[in-house]
């Protein structure tokens, strides 16, 4: 089977027989040291995964609670620790506060302006500082009138008061949903809606690549979106607080807006951690399907935390003088687990990072190592190929020797980045973990563990702890090794996905009716003859551009909401810096001119429909959209003509698709 998104370089197979054992130096101080170590330990773990994760679970974590029973699992429906009570934010903070961890850095911020001489305003918070402002903030969302179950909208930059204000929802059962600001007001205005947020917490701007994200601007426009039928989407928002970040004079809105500050002297420090059902809601995070909006995935309390905590430790292998840094925005799944909850449950240094790579010049992540002696760095293969691009003069500039891990996430690396992280960034002594996972998933599932696993460029390898991962045919019947297949994963795992908010027939059909009784990923994926897996890609309508995962349907539908559109259908084309890139076919109605203008236009339609993120690459107008008899649009097609290369001549020009589509017969 060929993954239909296969994006650019994946597929070369000259690095597979390059193997990278673990540095000898680094597997004797590591967590696990050997293979024989990890395969006992996997082994027990999906053999016995009730006494494996009991035993882990009471290592790990503080419970208020014990459980009655480990997993009971009605697929495909998991509870994990079943009667048991705990507050992640407790686990994140409060634990550590009587060890010698409660003065040590839990956040080391740095923002995207320039301070004043040094590049960069700087914050440190310690554990005892955080939990300080997460108890302040806790009370502060009581005080506005936030109860145990009511959702809350996080909008903020990559600032400390984002974890913060995670973790304080998390303190009193408030359950939040974060929302990247690379999202526009009605991406915002739909989330609330799905989720019947009572509460938006935002700031007056960001910083991004020298501009400010006008984050309150976009709320203010966010809540008077009406539907088609004249409804106010979010009608259920009854307070906003408000962060002064940028200080660019915006509207307060008495009776609804609130400033952050002004609330936070108004309230107590004391704020003691709500004991929380192991499976009572924690988080829920809006992602791309194959189909209609945004799915909001439902994560719970005590398994996510649990995977967050393991994976971390594990993965990263965390030690006590770690600076660890995970380039993430708290507004994708991998700010939750390893910016957020995972760093801190082990009481490590987590840094955050609030503006671009390449600001004000391409050796700002450099600079920051540099710096702040950071130990391990977990980033995309994007921003890896976009270094490679702006050439190794930038990170040659720095002094990097503090990095001793690197980590890739959130698409295939190209083994050529792969070699170029390795060799430029890491002086060719710091393992790589490529890390396979997904929102769903809640925590990592294929990797690396450093100090065990031999690695090979292009390859997740191997299965984390008691995730039992399988590559199979349109039958669900296991391939041999080397055939590509669908890949799924067979047995239930705490940190898994609970459902989609408000749509739980929606969470059977799209991840359990593919492979019955198996969670399919939607990935495509190939299995070596070292069991390693490979993956190579979405094989649904779902595109993974510089990282981000985006919806074909999503930004179809988005296109045609635009009066002057009759059709559209959008595929991904293999992009050498993106992974993929977005392109867009659309036909429009009679009387409109298809022109550079009208690009640019629909452009900036999808931004303010969903958000900058989403912009499609390319957009070429057809006089026809080639369709099967029975009228199906015939993507395959559409996505070789998209990899087709740049259209030559007048790109405005009317492509005539249809006649393709009468000449090709292999679709129907
Ligand atoms: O296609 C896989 C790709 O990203 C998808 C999940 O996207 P998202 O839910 O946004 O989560 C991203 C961060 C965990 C997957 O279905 N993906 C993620 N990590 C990798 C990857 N593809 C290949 N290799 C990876 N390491």
């Amino acid at each position: 089977m060929l993954a239909n998104n296969q994006p650019a370089n994946i597929s070369s197979f000259q690095h597979e027989d390059r193997v990278f054992p673990p540095p000898k130096g680094f597997a004797a101080q590591a967590h696990i040291k050997s293979m024989a170590q990890y395969r006992k330990l996997y082994n027990e773990s999906v053999n016995s995964p009730e006494k494996f994760w009991g035993k882990q679970a009471k290592e790990e974590l503080v419970w208020f609670k014990p459980w009655k029973k480990v997993l009971e699992w009605k697929a495909p429906f998991a509870k994990w620790f079943v009667g048991a009570k705990l507050n992640v934010s407790y686990n994140c903070l409060d634990r550590h506060l009587n060890t010698i961890t409660a003065n040590k850095a839990a956040l080391i911020w740095e923002g995207e302006p320039a301070g004043t001489g040094v590049l960069g305003e700087e914050r440190t918070l310690t554990y005892k500082q955080l939990h300080r402002e997460v108890c302040l903030f806790a009370n502060v969302l009581k005080r506005n009138g936030l109860k145990k179950g009511d959702r809350a909208i996080i909008y903020l930059p990559m600032v400390p008061e984002a974890a913060i204000a995670m973790l304080a929802c998390a303190r009193i059962g408030v359950v939040h949903s974060v929302v990247f600001g690379g999202f526009s007001a009605q991406s915002v205005a739909d989330r609330i809606h799905d989720c019947q947020a009572k509460l938006v917490i935002t700031a007056d701007g960001g910083f991004r690549r020298g501009a400010i994200v006008p984050l309150k601007q976009n709320v203010d426009d966010a809540l008077g979106i009406q539907n088609a039928s004249g409804e106010v989407l979010a009608k259920t928002i009854q307070k906003v607080i408000v962060l002064r970040r940028a200080n660019n004079g915006i509207h307060i809105q008495e009776g609804r807006d609130v400033w952050w500050h002004r609330e936070m002297d108004n309230v107590s420090a004391d704020c003691p951690a709500e004991p929380m059902d192991s499976e009572a809601p924690l988080f829920i995070l809006y992602t791309s399907g194959s189909t209609g909006k945004p799915k909001g995935i439902l994560h719970t309390t005590g398994g996510y935390l649990l995977g967050a905590k393991m994976t971390s430790k594990y993965v990263f292998d965390l030690q006590a003088m770690d600076t660890y840094w995970c380039t993430a925005d708290v507004g994708w799944v991998t700010g939750h687990s390893y910016v957020v909850y995972g760093p801190l449950a082990n009481g490590a240094t987590s840094l955050m990072y609030e503006g671009a790579p390449n600001f004000p010049e391409p050796d700002r992540f450099w600079r920051i190592v540099e710096k702040y002696g950071v130990t391990i760095l977990y980033t995309a293969p994007t921003a890896i190929r976009a270094f490679m691009k702006w050439g190794t003069e930038w990170p040659r500039k720095h002094n990097l020797s503090s990095l001793r891990l690197l980590g890739t996430v959130g698409e295939p690396i190209n083994p050529e980045a792969w070699i170029w992280y390795h060799e430029v960034i890491g002086g060719k002594r710091c393992p790589i973990v490529d890390t396979w996972w997904q929102t769903e998933t809640g925590g990592i599932m294929i990797t690396p563990l450093p100090g065990a696993t031999p690695t090979k460029p292009g390859t997740a390898t191997l299965p984390f702890f008691g995730v039992l991962p399988e590559v199979v045919d349109d039958q669900g019947k296991a391939v041999p090794r080397n055939s590509g297949g669908k890949l799924v994963i067979r047995k239930p795992w705490p940190s898994m996905l609970r459902g989609i908010w408000g749509d739980m027939q929606r969470y059977r059909d799209t991840y359990w009716s593919e492979v019955k009784g198996s969670y399919f990923t939607g990935d495509g994926c190939r299995q070596d003859k070292d069991g390693y897996f490979w993956i190579v890609g979405r094989i649904d309508d779902v595109l993974n551009v510089a990282g981000h995962r985006i919806g074909t349907a999503e930004v179809e539908s988005a296109l045609v909401s635009n009066h002057k559109v009759a059709e559209a259908a959008v595929v991904g084309r293999p992009d050498d810096l993106k992974g993929q890139a977005l392109v867009a076919f659309v036909t429009v109605k009679g009387g409109v001119t298809a022109d550079q203008k009208l690009r640019d236009e629909l452009r900036n339609h999808v931004a303010k429909e969903i958000g900058p993120v989403a912009k499609p690459d390319d957009i070429r107008f057809a006089e026809a959209l080639p369709k099967t008899r029975s009228g199906k649009i015939m993507r395959r097609l559409l996505k070789q003509i998209a990899s087709g290369g740049e259209i030559k001549g007048d790109t405005t020009t009317l492509e005539d698709l249809s006649v393709l589509a009468r000449l090709s017969s292999s679709e129907e």
